[in-house]
């Protein structure tokens, strides 16, 4: 089944291929759907002859962009945290907060407490709302059961969740986030636990795609990294790590021996660092919103992409660091904060961001053989979108070629 999508003011196309500067921006173009999937985009004036009983879609001078990928969150979780919100102001760390048994750790607790059921409605009001901004696919970090049992549980939410709703929910595992207090007196003990028993129960019943690993002090160090990430590769499962985040301990040097497809954060990431992520590919994933919410440095962008490192951008959802899941708001900053122009922001949330969960090609891009995933935005072009920041600029998604119902959550669940 033809689908033309016509009247488009300005289209991305956001090749794969494309160097980070050229999201591929097509003025007054049209857009062909076949089978899900793009099978012509260009300017309006060079559409090929078609059947005359196509449907067609009127879109009314408006900005089409790729589906965005929200490729780093923390989805799923039990309560929030307000609290530590307003011990921050006051002058307190994220470090000093989680050191006493908040941040991480009392997430941890909330999320063991709460019923499945509940998690799942909270994340899919979430989903729901992130569809509505434009958002077509959504990885999804697990680390807030830490144990055997709960990180399967939030792993299952997630496969259920990716089944149920529209977005794509991508998996990772994220056993590796913080040490549980189960386990203060006995590091080796959970790292034992997580390399002979959770990744490869993980990886036997296909619970994820990924496997992600922090790496910070009060976290875990970088040998202990190294052993959870290569572990996780000999079972199969692609690699991520949260590197550099709150200080310079030498992650992203170890995401780039590892082949990790990407490594998250760097805020402290040092030059010689960003070699290494250039010779081996991997790309540097933004979190701006962390970078306000702690007030932490942003990252280096410009220097990154000079050195020749691809840079994608996504929220870090989670209820500590980033409770916020507002896509093109980290888009904006990034524009503002990290220096990057409107169309190497907008590639970091497209074809960078899928290159970020390895499915370039297939997702991102809206060029021939690529899904159908898109976002129909009220604004004249690119610029005008990130400059003019909005609630919601976004009037209609396609996931696969097809509509979508737009339904935001009325409320926040606890
Ligand atoms: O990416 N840095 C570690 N993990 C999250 C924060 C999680 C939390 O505070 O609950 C992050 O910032
Ligand atoms: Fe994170």
């Amino acid at each position: 089944m033809l689908r033309l999508l016509q009247n488009i003011g300005q289209l991305a196309t956001c090749p794969a291929d494309n160097p980070q500067d050229d999201a591929g921006l097509v003025n007054d173009a049209a857009l062909l759907i076949e089978y899900g999937q793009v099978a012509w985009a260009g300017p309006r004036d060079q559409l090929p002859d078609l059947p005359g009983d196509i449907a067609t879609h009127d879109c009314d001078g408006a900005l089409v962009v790729p589906g965005l990928i929200d490729c780093h969150t923390h989805l799923c979780f039990g309560g929030w945290r307000g609290d530590e919100f307003a011990l921050r102001l006051a002058g307190a760390s994220y470090q000093e907060i989680a050191a006493q048994g908040g941040g991480i750790l009392s997430t941890v607790r909330h999320t063991r407490e709460t019923r499945s059921e509940d998690l799942e409605d909270k994340a899919r009001h979430i989903l729901d709302d992130m569809l509505a901004l434009g958002v077509t696919t959504v990885e999804a970090k697990s680390g807030y059961g830490l144990d055997l049992e709960q990180e399967l549980r939030q792993l299952e939410i997630y496969r259920k969740l990716d089944a149920e709703h529209v977005i794509d929910v991508v998996p990772t595992v994220l056993g590796a986030h913080a040490l549980p207090p189960e386990f203060a007196d006995n590091r080796d003990a959970y790292v034992d636990m997580l390399c002979l028993e959770l990744l490869p129960e993980v990886a036997e019943r296909g619970l994820a795609r990924f496997c992600d690993a922090f790496v910070e002090q009060g976290a875990f160090t970088l040998e202990e990294g190294r052993r959870v990430l290569q572990t996780a590769r000999e079972l199969g499962l692609g690699l991520k790590l949260h590197a550099d985040q709150l200080s310079d301990g030498g992650g992203a040097a170890l995401a780039a021996e590892l082949g990790a497809v990407s490594a998250e954060h760097l805020e402290y990431a040092d030059a010689d660092a960003m070699d290494d992520l250039a010779r081996a590919g991997t790309v540097a994933v933004s979190l701006p919103l962390a970078s306000m919410y702690l007030r932490e440095p942003y990252i280096p962008a410009r220097q990154l992409m000079t050195h020749g490192v691809r840079v994608a951008v996504a929220t870090d959802f989670n209820p500590g660091s980033a409770p916020s899941f507002h896509l093109p708001l980290a888009l904006t900053l990034a524009c503002i904060n990290q220096r990057m122009t409107p169309e190497e922001a907008l590639m970091g949330a497209t074809a960078i961001a899928a290159r970020a969960l390895s499915a370039e090609g297939h997702i991102g891009s809206l060029t021939e053989g690529c899904q159908a995933d898109l976002a129909v935005l009220d604004a004249m072009d690119l610029n005008h979108w990130l400059y003019h920041f909005r609630a919601n600029a976004c009037r209609e998604v396609f996931k696969a070629g097809w509509p979508q119902a737009l339904s935001p959550a009325a409320h926040d669940l606890p």
